[in-house]
C-alpha cells in the first residue's frame, strides 16, 4: 500500500533533511573555467554578450588563474586570439603563439592549476573554419597534421591536457600518435567527442573572434537531431585514445550526457556553453529570473545527467556560493 503509509514529503520538511538525502551535490572540484587570451599588456576587455568574462592579456590571465585556483577550481581551459589570422592558422602551432606563452606564464606562477588547451584552428584562420579549406570545402585529412602540431606545441609549452574541439574524423588518433612520438605519453586528451552544430555558441564566437566567414560548421559538427550518432562519435574517440570525452553543449543535450555516461566507462565532461550562460545573464538583467538559483539548478542538472566535469563560465561565481 502506498499512500498514506508512504509520504515523500516526510523527507522534504527542512533544509537539513533535504541535505542528508540529496542525490547530487556540486563542488568547485567539478568545474573547468574557460579563459580567453589576447596579445599585449594590461588588457582586460569585457565580452559584451558574456558579462564577467574578458579577453585578457597574459599578465591578467595569470592573475585570473591564481584567483580561480584560490576558489578551489582545479582546472582552466584556454582559448587564444592571435595577432594575425591566416589561411592555415599558423599562430595555433607557433612557439610564440599567444596560448603557448600563456601556458608558460601560468605554469610558472600557479603550477598546480591544471591547464587544458582547446585544440582547434577556427580562432586562428582568416576564414574562421576549424580546418584547411580548398575550393570552399573543409578538408579533413590535411587538417589532422595541423591539429597534431598544435597539440604538440601546447604540450611542449607545458599544457596538462589537450582538448581537440574541431570535429575532424581521426583527430584523436593523429594527436595521440604525435604526442607519443614527441614523448608526451602522459598528456591526456579530452576530446570534444559529441559536439553539435549549435546556435548556443554565438557569444563565444564574439569572444574568440571565430565566426566562420562563409557557410557554417554543419559539415563537421553534429546534427542536433542525432543521439545514436553521438554514441558512435564517442566510441570512435575512445578507440582512438581519448581519456575524457565531452558532450557539448550541455543543456539541450542532457539526454546525450546521460546516454554517454551509461554506455562508457570513462570520465564524461559537459560544456555549459556561452549561449547557455548568456541567456541566464540576460534574463537576470531584465529582472525576469533569479540568477543564482538558476545557475545552481542548471549546473546541478548537468551533473545529475552524468557529467563528471563541467566546463562553465559560472565556475567562479558558483564556487563562491558553494
Ligand atoms: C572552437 C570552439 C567553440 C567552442 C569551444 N571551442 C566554438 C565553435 O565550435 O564554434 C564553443 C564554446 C562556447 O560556446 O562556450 N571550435
Amino acid at each position: 500500500m502506498a499512500f498514506p503509509r508512504q509520504r515523500l514529503r516526510r523527507l522534504r520538511q527542512s533544509e537539513n533533511l533535504r541535505k542528508i538525502v540529496r542525490e547530487t551535490t556540486l563542488s568547485p572540484d567539478d568545474f573547468i573555467y574557460p579563459l580567453f587570451v589576447v596579445h599585449g599588456k594590461g588588457i582586460k576587455k569585457e565580452i559584451p554578450s558574456m558579462p564577467g568574462n574578458y579577453q585578457q592579456s597574459i599578465d591578467n590571465i595569470v592573475k585570473d588563474a591564481k584567483e580561480t585556483y584560490s576558489l578551489g577550481i582545479p582546472a582552466i581551459i584556454l582559448f587564444g586570439i592571435p595577432e594575425h589570422k591566416d589561411e592555415l592558422g599558423t599562430e595555433a602551432y607557433s612557439k610564440k603563439g599567444v596560448i603557448q606563452q600563456a601556458i608558460k606564464a601560468i605554469k610558472d606562477k600557479v603550477p598546480e592549476l591544471i591547464v587544458i588547451t582547446d585544440v582547434c584552428l577556427c580562432e586562428y584562420t582568416n576564414h574562421g573554419h576549424c580546418g584547411v579549406i580548398k575550393d570552399g570545402k573543409i578538408l579533413n585529412d590535411p587538417t589532422l597534421k595541423l591539429l597534431s602540431k598544435e597539440a604538440v606545441s601546447h604540450a611542449k609549452a607545458g599544457a596538462d591536457i589537450v582538448a581537440p574541439s574541431d570535429m575532424m574524423d581521426g583527430r584523436v588518433a593523429a594527436i595521440r600518435s604525435s604526442l607519443d612520438k614527441e614523448g608526451f605519453i602522459d598528456t591526456p586528451i579530452m576530446s570534444y567527442a559529441a559536439k553539435y552544430a549549435s546556435s548556443f555558441y554565438g557569444p563565444f564566437r564574439d569572444a574568440a573572434e571565430s565566426t566562420p566567414k562563409f557557410g557554417d560548421r554543419r559539415t563537421y559538427q553534429m546534427d542536433p537531431a542525432n543521439a545514436r550518432e553521438a554514441i558512435r562519435e564517442v566510441a570512435l574517440d575512445i578507440d582512438e585514445g581519448a581519456d575524457i570525452v565531452m558532450v557539448k553543449p550541455a543543456l539541450s543535450y542532457l539526454d546525450i550526457i546521460y546516454r554517454v555516461k551509461n554506455e562508457f566507462n570513462l570520465p564524461v565532461a559537459a560544456y555549459n556553453v556561452s549561449g547557455e550562460f548568456s541567456i541566464i545573464k540576460a534574463g537576470a538583467k531584465l529582472g525576469w529570473i533569479d540568477e543564482k538559483r538558476m545557475m545552481i539548478e542548471v549546473l546541478t542538472s548537468i551533473k545529475r545527467a552524468g557529467a563528471d566535469l563541467i566546463l562553465t563560465y559560472f565556475a567562479k561565481e558558483a564556487a563562491r556560493l558553494l
